[in-house]
């Protein structure tokens, strides 16, 4: 059975395309049939694996906005097992405009999303910042959300919102579960990213805070920028690692948590 993931977070730049694009490496490496569907106008999940703007056919918004099926929207990949629905428009038009269709709803949208959702093991949806429709949409039809969190400390700083999201979660979809948060760009040598650690623990109820952790590591970008995931890279890397274990935990079915 396919299970939906939303990667989703208050905060811009915490590593919600970076774990999108990587987990769904991971899970391929370990022959998962895996969709990423770019919910964010940003439209980055194209670039980091690596296709070009001018071979996108449509997107996220065509099917919100044309009533287009999902399943010709599907772009394949160079890499083995993923596919990608990118957002497909690279302007950057009203997403209220972009929530609803023309007859002012979402429900062709995620009955797209449900049955092509079938011909998969995983699928995650990377989410613009914020709680945005574009995020709701994802919450909506998601089975599990992942929140990043940077190890700065401005992220201290964001928890209420954070919170916020949580809560308003179960409005949107009774049986949405909260996978975790998922700590990122921790840097070891680092008081701060250790204070961060802490407390994030200590504030979140048991069983909240996954316990693997993404390490800073610049091969992030620069694997961002040559359109490949990390997690594909022939060496062993500790950022790749720590998205390799958290797939294989999701892939088993039971992630550690704090
Ligand atoms: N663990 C990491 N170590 C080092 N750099 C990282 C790490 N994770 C992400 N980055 C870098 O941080 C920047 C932001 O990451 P990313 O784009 O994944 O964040 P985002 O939450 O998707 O941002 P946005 O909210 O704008 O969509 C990128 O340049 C990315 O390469
Ligand atoms: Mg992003």
């Amino acid at each position: 059975m396919s299970k939906i993931f939303a990667i989703a977070s208050q905060k811009g730049g915490v590593g919600k395309t970076t774990s999108a694009i990587n987990l769904a490496g991971a899970f391929s490496l370990r022959g998962k049939k895996v969709l990423i569907i770019d919910m964010d106008p940003q439209g980055g999940v194209v670039f980091g694996l690596g296709l070009k703007k001018e071979s996108i056919m449509g997107g996220v918004y065509d099917i919100f906005k044309e009533n287009r099926n999902a399943a010709d929207i599907v772009h394949l990949t160079s890499i083995n097992n993923l596919d990608l629905i990118p957002f497909g428009s690279f302007s950057l038009p009203d997403q209220n405009k972009i929530y609803k269709n023309t007859d002012g709803e979402n429900s062709h949208f995620l009955n797209q999303i449900r049955e092509i959702s079938k011909k998969y093991d995983f699928i995650l949806i990377d989410c613009p910042p914020g709680s945005g429709p574009l995020t709701k949409t994802a919450l909506e039809i998601a089975d599990s959300l992942i929140i990043p969190l940077q190890c700065e400390p401005l992220a201290l700083k964001t928890l209420p919102q954070l919170l916020k999201l949580i809560k308003t979660i179960k409005s949107v979809n009774a049986s949405l579960k909260l996978e975790g948060i998922l700590l990122t760009q921790y840097e070891r040598s680092s008081p701060i990213s250790k204070e961060v650690l802490q407390q994030v623990v200590n504030h979140f109820p048991e069983n909240t805070v996954i316990e693997v952790i993404i390490p800073f590591d610049d091969g992030f970008s620069v694997s961002y920028k040559i359109g490949k995931p990390l997690t594909l890279s022939e060496t062993p890397i500790p950022g790749a690692s720590a998205y390799k274990l958290l797939a294989d935990e999701i892939i088993n079915g039971e992630i550690t948590k704090n």
